[in-house]
């Protein structure tokens, strides 16, 4: 029951960002036909830098409103090697984030069967995490200033904010996500020995928030002593929670050792569900490949089994990871990865795995 609907915005947006979300889409067109009931209404929007070559910016003023009438917002990447990234970034991709009040940041790593990991003598099973980064405040809140530019007095400061508002939140999405997976382990990332106050609440929160999880096991890990864990003891982690800071950080080092950042997703969520959350894949716009015809779509894909599960379709989500893993397994990969196949190969391959599976 219940309208089986979905209103994606699509923002493919710059580099490879139109090739990965065009197999993306056409990956959801073949989940639908697939699938009785389950409908996708895809509006496309042609922000990034080519609208801001065009407009000045990149995009329209009032983007946020178009944007709010849908679901869910699938996500390509932005960057041009002619037009400054903070101006790309902080145009299209964090005003969207902020504005939504998307605060909380899922990125799955798992190594995906056929994708060979860094880390010797492990595999398919040895690392399943989930890291939730906090993605509204800390030490990317931009409060801070500089004075005296350009005199040897010149200072600047860049101040992270905690709040308990913003850390009580992210601790109780962190710790749902950790209940609803079977390990129902949660780690909680920190450096309160050397950052007394913020690190030191977030710790404390942490605790609190904890009570209100009773059957979740967690413990707390310093996020220097961290970077070791994970590469010597994947095993021991499952659902971690880490400052927007240090799970920017940590998360590259996840996708690293899971293997390629062309198959690494990420969702930003609003989990009180006010504002379309948005999907997207790690990486970025990557104009050394542009063009070519070899940009890996795994991650697009995997993002969109991401937006499948917060759109509520769990069984088109787990058709879908079923068919990318289908797909790892037999070798048919992006050179990214050590394969020879194309972009169009490798979702010819997957669609081909929608229909086939049961
Ligand atoms: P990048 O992620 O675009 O590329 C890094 C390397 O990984 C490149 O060699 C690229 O070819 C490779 N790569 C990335 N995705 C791939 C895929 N799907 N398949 C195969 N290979 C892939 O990062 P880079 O080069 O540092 O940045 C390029 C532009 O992208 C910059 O303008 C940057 O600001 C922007 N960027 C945007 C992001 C976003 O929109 N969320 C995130 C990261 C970077
Ligand atoms: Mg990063």
């Amino acid at each position: 029951s219940g309208d089986r609907t979905h209103k994606i915005a699509a923002i493919p947006a710059d580099g490879i960002g139109p090739e990965v979300i065009g197999a993306g889409l056409e990956v959801l067109h073949a989940l639908q036909q697939r699938s009785d009931g389950l409908r996708f209404e895809i509006t496309q929007f042609d922000w990034g830098s080519d609208y801001y070559r065009e407009h000045g910016k990149m995009m329209p003023e009032d983007g946020l409103a178009q944007l709010r009438k849908h679901d869910a917002i699938y996500f390509g990447a932005v960057g041009a090697p002619d037009i400054a990234d903070h101006i790309t970034l902080w145009g299209l991709r964090l005003p969207i984030c902020q504005g939504f009040d998307q605060y909380a940041n899922v990125r799955p790593t798992r190594i995906l069967p056929g994708i060979p990991t860094p880390l010797r003598d492990r595999g398919v099973g040895d690392l399943d995490w989930v890291i939730v980064r906090e993605n509204s405040e800390g030490e990317y809140s931009g409060h801070g200033g500089r004075a005296h530019r350009g005199l040897p007095e010149e200072v600047a400061t860049e101040v992270a904010i905690f709040t308990r508002v913003g850390v009580t939140r992210i601790m109780r999405f962190a710790f749902r996500i950790a209940q609803s997976r079977p390990r129902k382990l949660l780690t909680v990332v920190t450096k309160s020995n050397a950052q007394r106050f913020g690190l030191v609440l977030w710790d404390e929160i942490a605790a609190e928030v904890s009570t209100e999880f009773p059957d979740v096991k967690w413990d707390k890990v310093l996020v220097d002593a961290m970077t070791v864990r994970m590469t010597l003891h994947p095993e021991s982690l499952d659902t971690i929670v880490a400052t927007n800071l240090h799970a920017d950080i940590l998360s590259d080092l996840a996708g690293a050792l899971a293997g390629s950042l062309g198959v690494a997703p990420t969702a930003n969520i609003d989990p009180e569900r006010r504002f379309p959350s948005m999907f997207e894949p790690i990486h970025g716009s990557a104009f050394d490949i542009t063009g070519k015809g070899i940009a890996n779509p795994i991650a697009s894909f995997w993002t969109a089994c991401q937006m499948l599960d917060h759109l509520g379709e769990a069984e088109a989500s787990a058709r879908l990871m079923k068919a990318i893993e289908t797909v790892c397994s037999a070798g048919i990969s992006t050179p990214d990865v050590g394969g020879t196949a194309t972009t169009r190969e490798v979702t010819d391959a997957v669609i081909k795995a929608i229909f086939g599976s049961n």
